[in-house]
């Protein structure tokens, strides 16, 4: 059964052109909750460790100089098959492939500056939320205490 959280970055270059509230907006419209958030920068030795994966592959050193290059915002998402739902959301990787109406098409430069990263199993996702998330970071934002006035 697929898993109800993905993990997602917004890259330097859509944090650099002011577009996290757009990105985020995006990412509440088409259904996820945003139930863990933060702005931090990647040490290379970081960037290398959450791309492994990439290791060895031609673009890898575009890939950690660009990912420390500036501040980037990480998020977990929740929503029911939310790691496939979100990857439609954010489109191809080469932004020029990109399907209209979706995050990297709107907000991508190149294959390299493509604005977001999006988990893409379950697994990956959990791994990746807990690079940079606790336990106790992940939260259940559904839910809002009445006040006294109420
Ligand atoms: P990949 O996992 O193939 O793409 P996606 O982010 O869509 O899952 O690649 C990871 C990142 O590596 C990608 O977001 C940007 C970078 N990259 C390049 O800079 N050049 C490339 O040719 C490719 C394939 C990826």
């Amino acid at each position: 059964m697929a898993g109800n959280r993905t993990f997602t970055i917004i890259k330097p270059n859509a944090v650099a052109n002011n577009n996290i509230g757009n990105i985020c907006a995006m990412i509440e419209k088409a259904g996820f909750r945003i139930i863990a958030m933060k702005m931090t920068y990647l040490s290379r030795s970081d960037a290398e460790k959450f791309y492994y994966v990439h290791k060895g592959r031609f673009f890898f050193r575009n890939l950690y100089l660009f990912m420390t290059s500036g501040p980037i915002v990480v998020m977990v998402l929740e929503k029911e098959n939310a790691v496939e739902d979100f990857r439609k959301l954010i489109g191809s990787t080469n932004p020029e492939m990109a399907a209209e109406g979706t995050i990297r098409k709107l907000y991508a430069q190149s294959k390299t500056r493509n604005a977001i990263h999006a988990s893409d199993s379950d697994e990956n996702a959990a791994w990746e939320a807990s690079f940079f998330f606790s336990d106790k970071e992940i939260i259940d934002t559904e839910y809002c205490l009445p006040l006294p006035e109420d």
